[in-house]
């Protein structure tokens, strides 16, 4: 009865899309290229696929398994699979840890919005460097209009969230990923025929294994959780619209190959205009604002009408990806209220707004006039993605893989994760994978956190 009145995705593309979707976003375009040029190149890359395939992926896995076999929000899957536990409140962790990170990450979206529009107008055009960088920085500062982007932003999330899992979540990143695709293509070619490209690229493939230390590891690990959208019960609550029919691996390996091809691809055509431009690479991140403006709207060599449009291709590439990233993260606490306190869908994803836009606001703000509040030496934007990217993430994927690997029974990882023993491959690998999942990820996660708490 309550199975048939869920909502299920439509087949195997749409929830590739849907959850490609919510792992391409600002960690792709954003914090991607800028990670990967502090930390040797090539060389972090290399580690950043190693650390996907085998604890990204695993994790991926860990909370698809839970997501499919409940049926359920974050707080319903722990109550149906382990009932009167004390596991039900983790999901406490899971609805707030995505409205924090979504409440920050919209004012990161809302800035894309105005440097759209910017764009828009050719309003970079033969500025200066230092100008385009003075302009980002007053732009944060200023009250107003950060807030004003951030609440549209946010506000299109709650549309689409409102239409529901098919016809919202679906509908939406079924056209925009392939078409998320399509512009970074474009951009990716145009940059490769900027001048002094070949360095960017080089930068990108000539690896630096000296540089691979601890924190390397870590920076590629933290990344490659936040790119695949683990450990905040995204993906569980996405999973759960997946329909007991589908293969949990292909969906997983398809997502971590679209999102893991749209990185490289992002990281090319940044860095290969970041040299071109003979900007550092380092620039951190307000590269993308500070930098990238100047980059393609100033390029020698390019007709301006060319580069202007790079410009705002450019833009609304980041726009729709952290669109389709905004939903993912605020579906998990819809979700929650429309399943455990029986609010209608609309009524649910109007909560979810206010909360989110309040602390999103306060997070804006701390740019300009809160600039005075510091949260262990951090403003308050700073430190949300840091308490969430760092610590609550992990928190949640180690959760989640002590669930699967030891509360769960054996067998109903396997009959989930296998579809009942009938899917071979899935069968020939489920060793593996549990092994994975059971021992290693754990392991390395409370390697992460010990670390953490040392360095
Ligand atoms: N993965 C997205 C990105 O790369 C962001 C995101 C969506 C996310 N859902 C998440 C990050 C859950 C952490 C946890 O931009």
């Amino acid at each position: 009865m309550e199975e048939a009145k869920r909502e299920h995705f439509g087949g195997r593309l749409a929830i590739i899309m849907a959850m490609a979707g919510s792992a391409i976003g600002l960690g792709n375009i954003w914090r991607f290229p800028y990670l990967a040029g502090e930390h040797g190149g090539a060389a972090f890359i290399f580690v950043y696929i190693i650390a996907s395939l085998f604890l990204s992926l695993p994790i991926f896995l860990a909370e698809s398994i839970i997501g499919r076999r409940s049926h359920a929000n974050t707080y319903g899957a722990m109550e149906k699979l382990a009932p009167g536990t004390k596991w039900k409140w983790m999901s406490i962790l899971t609805i707030i840890a995505p409205l924090i990170i979504v409440s920050y990450y919209s004012v990161v979206g809302g800035w894309s919005i105005e440097y759209l529009l910017k764009s828009l107008t050719f309003s970079f055009n033969n500025v200066p460097r230092a100008e385009i960088s003075s302009m980002f920085s007053s732009f944060i500062a200023s009250p107003w209009i950060p807030i004003a982007c951030h609440t549209v932003f946010l506000g299109t999330c709650a549309v689409i969230l409102t239409a529901g899992v098919k016809s919202g979540i679906e509908k939406f990143s079924n056209w925009s990923v392939p078409i998320l695709f399509i512009l970074i293509l474009v951009i990716l070619l145009y940059s490769l025929t900027l001048p002094g490209a070949m360095d960017g690229v080089e930068y990108m493939i000539k690896p630096d294994f000296s540089k691979i230390d601890s924190k390397v590891i870590l920076a590629a690990m933290g990344q490659s959780f936040y790119s695949l959208s683990l450990g905040v019960g995204t993906i569980l609550v996405y999973s759960s619209y997946v329909s007991k029919k589908e293969n949990l691996l292909v969906s997983g390996v398809g997502t971590a190959v679209f999102d893991l091809l749209f990185a490289i691809m992002a990281g090319f055509a940044v860095m290969t205009a970041v040299f071109s431009a003979g900007v550092k690479p380092g620039a951190g991140p307000g590269l993308i604002f500070e930098s990238l403006p100047y980059v393609f709207s100033t390029m020698a060599g390019s007709a301006p009408i060319i580069s202007g449009i790079i410009a705002i291709l450019f833009f609304v590439t980041i726009l729709v990806s952290a669109l389709t990233s905004g939903v993912s993260l605020m579906e998990v606490g819809v979700a929650y209220l429309v399943e455990e306190k029986k609010m209608r869908r609309g009524v649910a994803t109007l909560s979810v707004f206010i909360g989110t836009w309040i602390l999103g606001c306060l997070c804006s703000l701390s740019f300009g006039p809160m600039s005075g509040l510091k949260i262990f030496g951090e403003n308050l934007f700073g430190f949300c993605d840091w308490i969430s990217s760092n610590f609550l993430m992990a928190l949640g994927a180690l959760l989640f893989s002590l669930f699967v690997g030891w509360k769960m029974k054996k067998s109903d990882v396997y009959d989930e994760f296998t579809n009942g023993g009938t899917l071979r491959f899935n069968v020939r690998c489920f060793k593996a994978v549990y092994f994975l999942i059971r021992y290693i990820a754990p392991l390395v996660i409370g390697i992460i956190f010990l670390s953490g708490i040392l360095l």
